[in-house]
């Protein structure tokens, strides 16, 4: 690999806290080493759809363009869910929209640009896309990025305490009015098939019951945990539900679905009020936190989560690393080939510390 001068990096998927500092600290240390960074507008959207950009689809960045952007929610270069270039949403001569693979052009498009190496920043679909690109010889490194913490060989994504920790703040709102009205709070939250944010600000917030897609819940078995609750002076109740939970011998609540797009989910904390109205006795109450938990300045951690990630990611590619991702692996950030991390889905395993933790705590999965 010659030497790189070049860099691009873009962000792609769901936006989540930190992704700016992560722009910042691998423009920063790329500047440090003499090179040169560009930012390719929403995924890769800059470079395929050059159009739709007056302004240009790639944005020069330097020290000033990245100043003062660490605490920032959100992502300067912009990102997008339907971009995918391996499978692009196209309009046919029939008419019809198909998926066409764009990754040639792609390649071409770097190379039109001056552009020797990609810093890609994302969740298991844009990683998997840089994967692609590695191996058609663009020397790529992956970022994991996810609010949902779902990606595997890294303990843990940026975004991910920082949704946490506003979804436990929104649950400690909500004890005080359940209790005045004597309600049960359903309180739905992301994370797609994996349980990570349910979980952990579920037991954060003293849920009464936690309800995610690794543990099917029967909902009687809900209820009569609630249940419980009045005999020891408690007439209100907080249940969370992630987005992707089901009844046992369901399925997860999905809203619609779009060419080139994941699934999209929702309704699955207004199907448990639903249920468990008539079972309790109490009024239920829906919650959905939805977008919020994808807003925000990043926490402490997850800033520093990605300034490590970010810098780890420019030394990568100094190092001639191409094709891997870097992870936590505390109390260092190591690198891991991108076709491990994007081989499975990192969901929640129903032994984990946490959950006999929760158990322990007397809180229910509805099992
Ligand atoms: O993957 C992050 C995430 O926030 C998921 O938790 C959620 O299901 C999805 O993105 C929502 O996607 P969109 O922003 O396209 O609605």
């Amino acid at each position: 690999m010659g030497k790189i001068k070049k860099i691009a990096i873009n962000t792609g998927g769901g936006d989540a806290p930190g992704l700016n500092a992560v722009i910042r600290a691998v423009v920063v240390s790329a500047i440090n080493r003499g090179m040169e960074c560009v930012g390719i507008r929403d995924g890769y959207n800059g470079l395929l759809r050059p159009e739709e950009y007056p302004e240009g689809g790639l944005i020069p960045l330097n020290r000033r363009s990245v100043r003062g952007i660490t605490h920032l929610g959100g992502t300067i270069l912009g990102t997008t869910n339907k971009g995918n270039p391996t499978k692009y949403p196209t309009l046919g001569p029939d008419g019809k929209m198909y998926e066409k693979d764009r990754t040639d052009e792609l390649m071409a498009a770097f190379k039109h640009n001056g552009i020797d190496a990609l810093v890609a920043l994302g969740g298991d679909g844009s990683l998997g896309i840089a994967n692609v690109l590695s191996e058609k010889g663009l020397p790529t490194i992956g970022v994991p990025k996810t609010i949902d913490n779902d990606l595997d060989k890294t303990v843990v994504t940026f975004g991910f305490d920082t949704a946490v920790s506003f979804a436990t703040e929104c649950l400690d709102r909500l004890h005080s009015t359940a209790d005045a009205h004597r309600r049960v709070m359903v309180v739905e939250v992301m994370g797609r098939y994996a349980g990570w944010i349910a979980l952990n600000a579920g037991v954060s917030g003293n849920a009464d019951a936690i309800l995610i897609p690794e543990i099917p819940y029967d909902i009687g078995k809900v209820a009569a945990a609630l249940k419980e609750r009045p005999k020891r002076g408690k007439h209100y109740a907080i249940v969370v539900v992630a987005e992707g939970a089901m009844p046992k011998g369901g399925s997860v609540s999905v809203v619609g679905k779009e060419l080139g797009r994941a699934e999209k989910l929702g309704g699955a904390g207004e199907r448990v009020a639903k249920e468990l109205e008539p079972l309790v006795g109490k009024e239920c109450r829906t919650v959905v936190l939805g977008h919020l938990l994808r807003g925000g300045c990043p926490t402490t951690f997850d800033r520093l989560i990605s300034l490590r990630f970010g810098a780890a990611a420019v030394r990568a590619l100094e190092e001639g690393r191409t094709g891997v991702m870097v992870a936590l692996d505390p109390p260092t950030v190591r690198y891991v080939p991108l076709k491990e991390a994007t081989n499975r889905m990192k969901t929640v395993p129903p032994d984990c510390d946490t959950i006999v933790t929760a158990r322990d705590l007397g809180i229910s999965f509805g099992d």
